[in-house]
């Protein structure tokens, strides 16, 4: 169904963002006729480009990004009329007043203030619309992840954003929660009552979450060398991929409810101390090597040669500290420029106490349940099945499949897609609050504080491999391997 008319409002309107997510999610609803005709998307950046101009750029890059059939000149076409662009100097409140003039005094309309840039500006932003009389009471406000680089910085611009709208109407994005295997995560655990009476330290060893990437930093290298893969992936994407497995029923699928739980969680991490960070973290820097076959540069020359200690891998054991998890822990990893782009949830159950199988003296594979965020989104659950034969009893781990584009033969939306309708529409559930992006940044400094305090470099890994050695020494410890899924 179509959703409510509404200007969007895009800061960093020509950013990596808007033009590779942003934009590409909004053509996609529009074409599918979910976004009202007379809603105006207009964005905002320092480029002096006119409508006319700013409308080629998004075509062109439509056709790049998209399947040919998926971009229809008309479709296209028809989607650019929503389009406009505005010049801001967003230091310059005075220059606000042209966005007022666009904008008009409709306050039927739902208006949505998407700040896809660095989160230093979000307090001049707001601060700007206000001043500017833009924001009424159906406004919302977007930000976007990282927010600050540190739990103090978090707190100013949390402060200064609430200076001008209320926490309700704060959507902080994380994209990873609009990802259709992340909403499935929670239909599997709460519409089947089969796993919930597993779900917890008694039946799981352990917990895998892995998000690696063969991209490297690519154009967004002056943002990323001052955040690093722990603030750009760990502190925000892996930790509420965790979240999800890790909390408790929540009593609704209501904005509150689930944020209360995942909260819970964050508040349960185990603290890292400082001994704690050299056995318990792992972080790599990516040297030259070879992703599909093609020589790519490492990291530094990415930067133009600069001596960065910046990691681009982390990977660390975590552990919660309440009663379903005391004793399972969970081990998290990311990476750029790694051998595989796939990233999964891998719960992997304890083993059976006794073996009656002759043969098996080593142990029987334990059951896996694997969650496949991309590619090929899925479920797997690994079982262990006699192979068929008239000999003796042969043990061999099979997958039970579930392909989500096999099973239900639809395009899988973009998590941007998602999420965007659900501003729109005023629900929250799928954003973060203010208390969990400051609970992971709490839970994620004393790490950043080590790693800085150590004057170690980061581990070197070449791309187009799994990353650091120090990665598999930090598993291995434990007596235990990262599962690789084929
Ligand atoms: C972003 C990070 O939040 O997520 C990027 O800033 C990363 O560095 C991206 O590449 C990964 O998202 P996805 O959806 O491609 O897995």
């Amino acid at each position: 169904p179509q959703v409510e008319p509404c200007d969007m409002v895009v800061f960093g309107g020509t950013g990596d963002l808007a033009m590779r997510k942003l934009l590409p999610a909004l053509y996609l609803r529009a074409r599918d006729g979910q976004l009202d005709p007379g809603s105006r998307i207009v964005a905002v950046s320092r480029s002096g480009l006119d409508d006319a101009g700013y409308r080629d750029k998004v075509a062109a890059e439509l056709r790049a990004s998209l399947p040919a059939e998926s971009a229809s000149a008309e479709a296209v076409g028809d989607f650019l009329r929503h389009l406009h662009h505005i010049t801001i100097d967003v230091s310059e409140h005075a220059t606000f007043g042209a966005l007022g003039e666009i904008l008009g005094t409709d306050t039927e309309r739902v208006r949505v203030f998407y700040l896809a840039c660095a989160s230093q500006l979000f307090g001049t932003i707001c601060r700007g619309l206000d001043s500017a009389g833009l924001v009424d009471p159906r406004s919302r406000v977007v930000l976007e992840k990282p927010i600050g680089h540190d739990l103090a910085s978090a707190r100013r611009i949390n402060d200064e954003v609430g200076t001008v709208f209320p926490e309700e109407r704060i959507y902080r994005i994380d994209h990873y929660l609009g990802k259709e295997t992340v909403q499935n995560l929670l239909v599997l655990r709460f519409a089947n009552a089969l796993l919930e009476p597993q779900w917890n330290s008694g039946a799981i060893d352990h917990v895998q979450i892995t998000v690696s990437e063969s991209l490297g930093v690519g154009g967004r290298a002056g943002y990323y060398d001052r955040a690093g893969a722990l603030r750009d992936m760990v502190q925000n994407h892996l930790l509420q991929l965790l979240c999800l497995v890790a909390m408790e029923p929540p009593t609704a699928l209501d904005r509150e409810a689930v944020r209360d739980e995942k909260l819970k969680v964050l508040q349960a991490l185990r603290p890292m101390v400082e001994g704690d960070v050299a056995r318990a973290t792992c972080r790599g820097q990516y040297g030259a090597g070879l992703i599909d076959g093609a020589a790519v540069p490492g990291y530094r020359e990415d930067l133009d040669g600069a001596p960065s200690r910046t990691e681009t891998f982390a990977a660390l054991r975590v552990d919660i500290a309440n009663w379903r998890w005391s004793g399972t822990p969970f081990y998290l990893r990311t990476g750029k420029r790694m051998e595989r782009h796939a990233s999964e949830i891998v719960v992997q159950f304890r083993p059976v106490p006794h073996s009656i199988f002759p043969g098996t003296e080593g142990g029987i594979s334990p059951n896996r349940l694997v969650l496949r965020l991309q590619p090929d989104e899925g479920v797997r659950l690994h079982l262990v099945t006699k192979e068929p034969g008239p000999g003796g009893v042969r043990l061999r781990p099979v997958p039970l499949n579930l392909s989500f584009a096999e099973t239900f033969q639809s395009p899988l939306p973009d998590a941007y897609e998602r999420l965007l309708l659900d501003v729109i529409r005023g629900n929250p559930t799928l954003f973060m609050r203010r208390d969990e992006v400051e609970a992971a940044w709490a839970w994620t400094e004393p790490i950043l504080a080590a790693w800085a305090a150590s004057g170690e470099e980061p581990q070197r890994y070449a791309a187009g491999t799994s990353g650091p050695p120090g990665a598999t020494a930090l598993i291995e410890r434990d007596g235990r391997t990262w599962h690789e899924e084929d």
